[in-house]
């Protein structure tokens, strides 16, 4: 294993977990796949997918199912034509136009039940809204928003037209969007005037308006009255949503794309400073978002489907906008926090709609731990027939506790691996089928290929441990980092292919191990990319931001292990030669990271030192800031050319340990 992320006793733990759980067989026969048959089926995969791409809407049929002549670079479905919203929304009109799309949830109790007409005349008022303002197929558009009706509607209306949207989750800092506003170029940003957020109001359109300071190729600005607060509306630049889409057609013909189009960019941490932008395209996304959706979640016509991400992140694209409307779903989109206005917020929601399948995060699970089961059990929660976790590994105590007081112990439970780059679902069970053991996402799914390889990139057999890797392409896969497909093929081919060979091997930065079965267990990464709450965030990002403070030299950053939020984020900084480290100073730093990046990247605790631990060549030993602030026995500090400093910092570091959440 790489020497930063190293495995940690309650992984170890983990391992030693034995329960499993089969599909009931109840929930096995009515399941839209039950037969095991099915992975073998996939392990022609190329054939596999090709058969599973009938589902979606095609003007023109491929020609060839994958080019991979080359490789790293992909390509899907070769020749043929769609656009994802016919898939999305024209083709439900006819027989499904009334149904329920999505039953939207504001946070301070409004609600509005959107149908698949409603929604596609809105999609194409926008559209129109759009071609209006002079946005074309292949222009970039951001969008800055808060979890309301008009966000996945701003992404349908730029994937009608042919443009790339790219979502900028809306907790991310002036800073960060204007990074990704410039790295992406774009030409419109659609934002909204604040969000609600735990009964209070985010500023966006203030946040907006500085980071368009900032970035020029920004040339029209259009806002979404959510909270009706007066905000600065730049004349000629600045336009409100409704005035924009007020008298427009509620049609617009779809533009042609090719499956190979770009359907759009998200930014995402990687081990540099600089956030990567995902490229994703158009026919292999919506089959690999749809198809697992189906599957996974075992969707079916009468459900009504939660999945509690925010669009901001990639599982909110893939989960709540593409998947569920490729397959007609009626989906629950909520605008808030689960705590709002108390701690049952989910609960009733369940409740009021009878939801059928939630879809949430780990970290979200272990503060619902932490509440109580008073809250959960205010409620009939009988209506849910399947639960599914993302974002980090789950602890075994909290799959047991989802199991019983969430699922009531007879809904099966998908823990579902995938990241950004692989655009949707890659392990997983598939709950008609799949035995489950509390810790492990299980096996791959149907059609997609994973090792775990050593060093070498020798697999490594049942009952080891290390490096997960994808062993061949699969339909929603990142097609390259935008701008820079250098940066591509060395971050996610250069470290076990073997080009010479023509071997192509994707590494997922992820440790794993396999037991006997062949199940796989998430170690975390393994890479300077930590996971706080499911939220990738980068040391290096960390750091920069840190050091951009005036009175910082240096700062080291590590992901400590947290119970509620996976890792906390813990920083180590060493001041300029006058400064005094207080109280205050710490928080200024915290909220100087809150600025640059956002305030899901402020660190936990802060530790102010004379020197960091380096190497004798001068790398700074984050394995053991590490150990120290998770309090362990020191590692090895022989190779230190500064010793004595790491007792210094540990002791510090005793008497700073917070907690990642306030
Ligand atoms: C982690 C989120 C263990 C992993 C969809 C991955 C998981 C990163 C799981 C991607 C899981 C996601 N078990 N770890 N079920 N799901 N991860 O890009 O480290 O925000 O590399 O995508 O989250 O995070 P991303």
């Amino acid at each position: 294993m790489a020497e930063r992320n190293e495995p940690s006793a309650t992984i170890e733990a983990l391992m030693n977990e034995q329960r499993t759980f089969t599909p009931p067989l109840e929930f096995a026969n009515q399941a839209n796949i039950n037969s095991p048959s099915i992975y073998t089926e996939g392990e022609d995969f190329e054939n596999f997918w090709a058969k599973q791409a009938e589902s979606l809407l095609w003007r023109k049929k491929w020609t060839q199912t994958l080019d991979w002549s080359n490789a790293p670079f992909a390509k899907w479905f070769i020749d043929g034509k769609l656009n994802v919203t016919e898939s999305c929304l024209d083709r439900h009109l006819a027989d499904n136009g009334d149904k329920v799309a999505y039953y939207f949830v504001g946070e301070p109790g409004d609600e509005r039940a959107v149908t698949y007409r409603q929604l596609y005349e809105e999609v194409c008022q926008l559209a129109n809204g759009l071609d209006s303002l002079g946005v074309a197929k292949g222009d970039r558009v951001a969008i800055y928003m808060g979890m309301v009706v008009e966000l996945p509607i701003a992404l349908l209306a730029c994937a009608r037209i042919g443009a790339t949207h790219s979502v900028v989750f809306g907790g991310f800092s002036s800073d960060a969007l204007m990074d990704r506003i410039n790295d992406a170029e774009a030409k419109v940003l659609i934002t909204c005037d604040e969000s609600w957020r735990n009964g209070g109001k985010i500023a966006l359109k203030g946040y907006a308006d500085a980071a368009i300071a900032e970035a020029p190729s920004i040339e029209h600005v259009v806002v979404v009255k959510r909270t009706g607060s007066e905000v600065p509306m730049k004349e000629g630049r600045d336009i409100y949503y409704h005035d924009l889409i007020k008298g427009q057609p509620k049609e617009r013909a779809a533009t042609e794309t090719d499956s190979e189009d770009p359907l759009f960019i998200l930014y995402t941490s990687g081990t540099t400073g600089k956030p990567k932008g995902i490229v994703h395209t158009t026919g292999g996304y919506l089959l690999g978002s749809s198809y697992t959706h189906k599957a996974v979640f075992d969707i079916k016509d009468n459900d009504v489907y939660w999945c509690t991400a925010d669009i901001g992140w990639v599982t909110g694209h893939s989960y709540i906008v593409y998947g569920p409307l490729a397959n007609g779903t009626t989906s629950v989109l909520y605008e808030g926090v689960p705590n709002y206005p108390d701690e049952d917020r989910y609960w009733e929601i369940i409740e009021k709609y009878k939801v059928t399948q939630l879809y949430t995060a780990p970290t979200a699970i272990r503060t619902f731990m932490k509440w109580g089961t008073e809250f959960p059990e205010r409620h009939d929660l009988s209506s849910l027939k399947l639960i599914g976790t993302v974002g980090e590994p789950i602890n075994p105590e909290a799959w047991i506790w989802y199991n019983k007081y969430i699922g009531g112990e007879k809904a099966p439970i998908v823990d579902t691996w995938w990241q950004t780059e692989t655009g949707h679902i890659m392990i997983s069970p598939l709950p008609g089928v799949t035995t489950t053991k509390p810790g492990s996402a299980t096996i791959p799914l149907p059609g997609i290929g994973a090792d775990v390889v050593d060093e070498e990139g020798n697999s490594v057999p049942f009952g080891g441990g290390g490096y997960l890797v994808l062993t061949h392409p699969w339909p929603g896969m990142l097609r390259t980092i935008f701008k820079d497909p250098q940066r591509f093929a060395d971050t996610y081919y250069g470290r076990f292919s073997k080009p010479e060979e023509n071997h192509w091997v994707y590494f997922a930065g992820d440790g794993a191990k396999r037991d006997n079965d062949g199940y796989y267990w998430l170690l975390g990464r393994v890479d300077d990319v930590m996971n706080v709450s499911g939220h990738r965030i980068s040391t290096l990002e960390v750091e920069s931001a840190l050091v951009d403070h005036p009175d910082v030299a240096e700062a080291a950053v590590v992901g400590r292990n947290d119970p509620i939020t996976g890792q906390a984020i813990a920083a180590f900084v060493t001041l300029k030669g006058h400064v005094v480290g207080t109280e205050q100073l710490i928080a200024q730093l915290r909220n100087h990271v809150a600025e640059k990046i956002g305030k899901i990247a402020r660190p936990a605790s802060i530790v102010f030192t004379d020197e960091l631990p380096k190497t004798r060549s001068g790398k700074i030993m984050r394995r053991l800031l590490k150990d120290i602030s998770e309090q362990r026995k020191l590692g090895d500090v022989t190779t230190l050319a500064n010793a004595d400093v790491v007792h210094d910092i540990a002791a510090r570091a005793a008497a700073s340990t917070t907690s990642q959440e306030d």
